[in-house]
């Protein structure tokens, strides 16, 4: 689930800030939601210009918007290397933990900003927050869905099945799974929830991106700041 607020502006000055740090040659993962998009749109202006990169599309969304802005693609099952990936988050900690998933895309994001040789974190300041806090989004087997809340409400969380908007019954994913929603409260120790989470049966993946994230760059009013793991 999206949190809403976050100035445009801001999105867009981290964006187009990561986009400019990609070089000739790159292949890009390309995330989702509305501060990756500005990247998306940033880099298809410097391949107008003449860039050589490809991208690799987390999600329906993201491969759109490249198609639209003229990004060149590629699979993901198709190139050899990520030279750098591109994505939003939806809450990110003072350690760089970060919950992604407000769009549904996290299973192919995390393969992507995973694989890729350096991830790059965008973000406007109201994703800022000490300890990770939000409700983590789990993609299930829809079949799974029972077994897996129990276990969750297990690990001590509270899963609430993501209602679609536009639409009767549930979110489905672009790889036809259900997400849970599931509150943790505070999250002191999201290395240990983040293994939990993978071991159950079912899950296919969740949200929590620990020790990923290489840089992360916040739009500010007045530019932009990149932070770094310690
Ligand atoms: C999608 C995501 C997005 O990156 C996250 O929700 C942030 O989106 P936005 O930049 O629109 O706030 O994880 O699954």
């Amino acid at each position: 689930m999206k949190t809403p607020g976050g100035s445009d502006a801001a999105k867009r000055r981290a964006g187009e800030h990561a986009a400019d740090r990609v070089t000739d040659g790159d292949t890009v993962g390309l995330g989702t939601g509305s501060t990756a998009a500005h990247a998306i749109r940033s880099l298809g202006r410097a391949v107008d210009d003449g860039l050589d990169v490809r991208g690799v599309a987390t999600s329906y969304a993201s491969r759109d918007l490249a198609r639209e802005a003229g990004v060149p693609l590629a699979d993901l099952d198709a190139v050899e290397r990520i030279d750098v990936a591109i994505d939003g988050a939806d809450q990110v900690s003072d350690d760089l933990a970060l919950i992604k998933g407000g769009g549904a895309a996290h299973a192919r994001e995390k393969v992507v900003d995973a694989a890729a040789a350096r991830f790059v974190v965008v973000v406007d300041p109201s994703k800022e927050v000490p300890v990770l806090d939000r409700s983590i989004p789990v993609e299930v087997l829809p079949d799974a869905r029972t077994t897996v809340r129990r276990a969750i409400r297990e690990l001590g969380g509270t899963p609430t099945l993501r209602a679609a908007e536009r639409k009767d019954g549930p979110v489905v994913t672009d790889n036809g799974n259900l997400v849970l929603d599931c509150e943790f409260g505070t999250i002191s120790d999201p290395g240990t929830l983040a293994t939990g989470l993978a071991t159950i049966p079912g899950v296919v993946e969740h949200g929590l991106f620990v020790d990923l994230a290489d840089e992360v760059h916040v739009g500010r009013a007045d530019g932009v700041t990149v932070r770094t793991p310690e």
